[in-house]
């Protein structure tokens, strides 16, 4: 079958491990007898730095005409260390996630059984663990409105709003998700103390009879920080709202014992799209020493998106085959065995496909 990517490699690392996980494609295509066609575009600081804009109108109609997008990461220090800047790249990711209406982030976290000793968790705490973060990504405190400051300069205030149909939209893919899993779905909310909680718990609620193979419970979102970290094989599925989410899943990243490993997809009304978890880490940018791991398993995530589910595993398959045979990059390596270059890694992946 023909596809169309759009790759956005954004900002640091970001061109580098979406090379890699091109040639990962191309392999999955030329033994599987698919066509991929790429067409790039601009995001980020290096979309400001051409254009003066962090998601130019350009890069939204490659997006739009995409099955869908793979995206590499944002974010510049000369940006971090500014907060008087006008223009920023995470807004680029906002602008781009509200337009292309990418409601539901997906954050699988499962343990590989040869990195677990790797997490800074003791490892008979991490291992089995296996579960999935959906975030809800186009609400909350992100962008309610009103938001800003007092004349005076002296007050600072942000909104955060949920609407029914917001709420619905998350929780039936979440009751979905749970459904093809292991039928536990966990809510996390604030409901003790804030309103919106209290809608979401609501409609759990009410949906609850339609999901009636899924087992629902609801947890607060500090009790949840402190059971993830505890407790993370208790999980199955996870929903929640967008800065609770932002926060746990990153909270969550340390199980798995390298941010370098964890995919994600954001799935919406107008386009999918598929980006490692972690940042553009531009100390590493150009030295061919990033892990692309992420980047080549958020591309199975993109496979799967595209109903090819036998590509993807084979992609998860010749991840681990790189794992088992210690064809990895500085961040897996423990002190003394050899790293292999961000290249190098993708090579290997892509000739075991
Ligand atoms: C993420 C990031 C973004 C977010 C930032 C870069 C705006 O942290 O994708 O989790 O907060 O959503
Ligand atoms: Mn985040």
């Amino acid at each position: 079958m023909d596809f169309k990517i759009a790759l956005l490699p954004g900002d640091g690392i970001g061109p580098e491990i979406v090379a890699e996980a091109v040639k990962v494609l191309d392999a999955v295509a030329a033994k599987y007898g698919h066509g991929f066609s790429y067409e790039k575009a601009l995001v980020g600081a290096s979309a400001i730095d051409a254009t003066g804009d962090p998601y130019p109108q350009e890069t939204h109609r490659v997006c739009l005409e995409s099955d869908a997008v793979l995206f590499g990461a944002i974010g510049d220090p000369k940006y971090d260390n500014d907060p008087s800047a006008k223009v920023r790249p995470e807004q680029g990711l906002l602008r781009m996630r509200k337009s292309l209406g990418l409601y539901a982030n997906l954050r699988p976290l499962a343990v590989f059984d040869s990195l677990a000793h790797r997490s800074p968790l003791k490892t008979e705490i991490v291992k089995g663990a296996d579960f999935l973060c959906v975030r809800e990504l186009t609400g909350g405190m992100y962008f309610g409105r009103p938001q800003g400051r007092s004349e005076d300069g002296n007050t600072a205030y942000d909104t955060c709003v949920y609407t029914r149909e917001e709420v619905e939209r998350i929780l039936h893919l979440a009751f979905r998700h749970a459904r093809a899993r292991r039928k536990k779905l966990t809510v996390v909310d604030k409901a003790n103390v804030i309103a919106t909680s209290r809608l979401w718990r609501q409609i759990a609620k009410e949906m609850e009879g339609q999901y009636a193979d899924v087992e629902l419970e609801f947890m607060f979102v500090d009790n949840a920080a402190m059971q993830i970290i505890q407790r993370p094989t208790h999980f199955d599925v996870i929903v929640t709202e967008n800065l609770f989410g932002d926060i746990l899943t990153d909270e969550a990243s340390v199980i798995s014992g390298s941010l370098g490993m964890l995919p994600s997809a954001s799935i919406g009304e107008q386009a999918a799209l598929f980006e490692p978890i972690h940042g553009s880490y531009p100390q590493a940018a150009g030295k061919n020493i990033a892990n692309p791991m992420a980047t080549i398993l958020s591309a199975a995530m993109m496979l799967e998106h595209l109903g090819r589910t036998e590509e993807a595993a084979d992609v998860r398959r010749a991840v681990n085959t790189a794992i088992e045979k210690g064809v990895v990059t500085e961040d897996l390596t423990s002190r003394g065995e050899k790293a292999c270059g961000t290249s190098e890694t993708g090579d290997f992946i892509a000739a075991n496909i």
